[in-house]
């Protein structure tokens, strides 16, 4: 059975995939720290203890690996995933996987967020290593993040369509891409089947889990950056600014070939919400 390492396996859409993975291929995790990994995971992995900027880490981490799957984010994305790639050029690492997002292109690097993405799926694209980007909209297990105590709340107006996707479909994806030729060397857009709005979407969502939340709020982005400021919440500072981002350029990409080489994904909103514990 080939072997294929996951380096960022902790991470939300990271472990998904690597529990999917499993099985059918030899699963290698790549971690920065141990007992959180096997509370995730258990004993029925191999784990590697390393930081993708310890060099003599990851390349024992590659040691006879087939493919690796790369799941970072945040500012090291875009160094981290060239780091990467090059220790993969010289372990001869047969396949590359990663993910990237919907909107990344070059007419959106003026973004961080997708600067550090577009970079890093070039390093991929030119290092001759047969690769699958994967480039999804919004997950649905974002939905919880946009809950705190008893206050559902977007950012801005949102008045743009997204096609929310389960991870557990991403995952699918992912799996079937390492299965089947056909999906080497491409990029792949991932989004659901259904277009709702992100307002919505949450409302069904606190409807369901948070019944005695009655509405979701609008926060302004002028009054979530300053709130952030204030009360120094770097996350709210980038995800509002995500949000005003994908309210400007809207979820891009078609999905046609992703369904028609990697499947149809087939878990509704309301499904997913209705097996939310
Ligand atoms: N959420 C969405 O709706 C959405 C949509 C499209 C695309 N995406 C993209 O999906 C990607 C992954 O998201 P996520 O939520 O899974 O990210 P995440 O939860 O932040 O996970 C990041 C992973 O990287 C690992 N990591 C960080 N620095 C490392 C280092 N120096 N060495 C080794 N490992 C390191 C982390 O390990 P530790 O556990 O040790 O910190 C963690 O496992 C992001 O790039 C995001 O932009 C998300």
């Amino acid at each position: 059975m080939e072997t294929i390492l996951v380096i960022g396996a902790t991470g939300m859409l990271g472990e998904p995939v690597a529990k999917r993975l499993q099985g059918n291929f030899k699963i290698r995790l790549f971690v920065r720290d141990i007992e959180k990994s096997k509370k995730i995971f258990g004993n029925d992995y191999d784990y590697i203890i390393g930081d993708i900027f310890n060099n003599d880490s990851l390349e024992k981490a590659m040691n006879n690996c087939y493919g690796v799957h790369i799941n970072l984010s945040g500012e090291i994305e875009q160094a981290g995933t060239e780091i990467i790639v090059e220790m993969a050029k010289r372990k001869n690492i047969q396949r590359i996987t990663y993910i990237s997002g919907t909107s990344v292109c070059k007419d959106t690097i003026w973004f961080p967020l997708e600067k550090r993405k577009y970079y890093a799926e070039h390093a991929i694209i030119s290092s001759g290593i047969p690769y699958t980007i994967f480039c999804p909209t919004w997950f649905m297990e974002s939905l919880p993040k946009y809950v705190k105590g008893n206050k559902a709340f977007v950012f801005g107006k949102q008045p743009n369509l997204y096609h929310f996707i389960a991870v557990d479909d991403y995952a699918k994806m992912v799996l079937t891409a390492y299965q089947k030729d056909e999906a080497k060397n491409k990029r792949f857009i991932v989004h659901g089947k259904e277009g709702i709005l992100f307002k919505q979407a949450l409302e069904m969502y606190v409807r369901e889990r948070n019944p005695s939340i009655k509405s979701v709020s609008v926060m302004p982005y002028l009054m979530a950056k300053l709130v952030a400021v204030i009360a120094n919440k770097r996350e709210m500072k980038e995800v509002a600014a995500l949000m005003q981002f994908f309210e400007k350029v809207r979820e891009l990409g078609n999905p046609q070939e992703t369904y028609k080489i990697l499947g149809i994904p087939e878990i509704s909103l309301e499904k997913w919400i209705k097996k939310q514990k």
